[in-house]
């Protein structure tokens, strides 16, 4: 049978790393997909030719992306050049071609992902995008096909891995934020602006696409929550540990009788979980499912090779069902595209969760009395509450406590009461906790 051929678009660390599994494993990887894959095209603007073993077997290397969706040759369109433009004209264009696409564009997916699902569906053609979420776990596929049966109920997962590189080394070695960015960075984890990963858009990006294949909507990016960890503290760090907990950059989404919850932010997990203890580079994903229960997949969630085994995944996939009937292949979101539910997205005033709250309280009579008092009057139970000793030279103490679950509607309006007490200096830092216990 002859080869399959594969336009690859970017030669960048994930696209290094795909040319350079498909060339190492090209004999076991021929033997589960049936033929051979031979990359024949592909566009960069510059590259390490010498850090990527088997780009010297691709017969055409240029710099005209656009020449290698064009090109009559080529059967599958690897698109890994990222960004929305011109991402999103080059797998159109590829699609229009007739062309099958597997892309790692995550912010692509999640933004142009109806349009380019719907455009694909009128061709006949596959969309394939396993890398696009949580790097080597392949995580679409377990929630699209492996958890088929279920009715998911949550889906919560470390889903960036230089967030979670970030907060780890802050934790184990006190280091500072940007010295640790830098360094995640340099070992090619980090979006072209770092800004995505730790300010939560890269998270967002995956969890919007998440949340699609758990609960068959439609993506919905512009509504999904999102919360960075820049502004953690190396003392909120220790105080979560002195409660017993782990501070994660998490992604949730949740079905309830209101809707569907979107959210990313820093959370609190109890330690004693296994989500809790995944540290580094890696991701974990935990989906809850009514008849499987809990399940938990982990693995890197970024880096050159671990993408590049789901990108490649993805490839195999396309190959050995290229040939079938399209409307019998998997639907793209998990569920038929006519079957898609238009539930709303619960307002973040109306998720409920349990918080941490940490402020500075000037040392005198009383003032936990008036934040207890305020906390009371809006309904929130205190489930633990501690004074920490005040930092030389200041008059304030922090106070740090947990919360009962409450809406957060009634949680900001009493941190808005909180702050405008005398007795309490600046802002109320506040992070949700989630217990994760199903
Ligand atoms: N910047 C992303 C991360 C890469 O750190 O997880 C993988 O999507």
């Amino acid at each position: 049978m002859q080869p399959v051929k594969i336009g690859l678009l970017g030669l960048g660390t994930v696209g290094g790393g795909t040319v350079s599994v498909l060339t190492r494993n090209a004999a076991e990887i021929a033997r589960r997909a049936g033929r051979a894959i031979h990359i024949t095209h592909a566009a960069a603007r510059d590259y390490k030719a010498d850090r990527i073993p088997g780009v010297e077997l691709i017969k055409r290397i240029g710099d005209d992306a656009f020449a290698v969706v064009d090109d009559p040759e080529i059967d599958i369109v690897i698109e890994l050049i990222g960004g929305y433009d011109p991402a999103r004209e080059l797998v159109l264009k590829a699609i229009a071609n007739g062309k099958h696409v597997v892309t790692a564009n995550k912010a692509l997916i999640a933004l142009h992902g109806n349009e380019i699902f719907a455009a694909a569906q009128k061709q006949g053609v596959m969309v394939a995008f396993e890398a696009a979420v949580a790097g080597g776990i392949p995580i679409i596929k377990a929630v699209r096909e492996g958890l088929a049966a279920n009715n998911i109920e949550s889906v919560a997962g470390i889903i960036n891995g230089t967030g979670n590189f970030i907060l780890t080394e802050m934790r184990d070695h006190g280091r500072n934020f940007s010295d640790v960015l830098a360094e995640a960075q340099a070992l090619g984890y980090a979006e072209a602006d770092p800004t995505f990963d730790v300010e939560g858009i890269d998270a967002a990006h995956k969890l919007t696409i998440l949340a699609s294949l758990a609960f068959g909507i439609p993506l919905q990016f512009d509504k999904t929550y999102t919360e960075g960890i820049s502004t953690i503290t190396a003392e909120d760090v220790a105080y979560a540990g002195e409660f017993g907990y782990r501070i994660k950059h998490l992604g949730i989404t949740r079905k309830t009788e209101q809707g569907i919850e979107l959210r990313v932010h820093p959370t609190l997990i109890p330690e004693r979980r296994l989500i809790a203890n995944v540290d580094g580079v890696m991701n974990a994903v935990l989906v809850q499912g009514d008849a499987v229960g809990p399940t938990l997949y982990y693995g890197a969630g970024a880096g050159a090779e671990p993408t590049a085994s789901a990108v490649v995944a993805d490839v195999v996939d396309v190959v050995r069902t290229m040939t079938t009937d399209p409307g019998n292949r998997v639907p793209h979101l998990a569920f038929q595209p006519d079957e898609l539910s238009d539930l709303p997205i619960v307002p973040m005033d109306d998720v409920e969760t349990a918080y941490y709250l940490r402020m500075q309280a000037r040392d005198k009579t009383g003032v936990m009395a008036r934040v207890a008092g305020i906390l009371a009057a809006n309904d929130i139970s205190i489930e633990a509450i501690q004074q920490k000793t005040s930092e030389e030279g200041l008059d304030a103490v922090p106070l740090v406590m947990l919360t009962h679950k409450v809406r957060e509607g009634q949680m900001n309006q009493a941190i808005e009461d909180i702050e405008s007490l005398d007795t309490i200096n600046g802002r109320v830092m506040r992070l949700r906790v989630e217990h994760l216990d199903g």
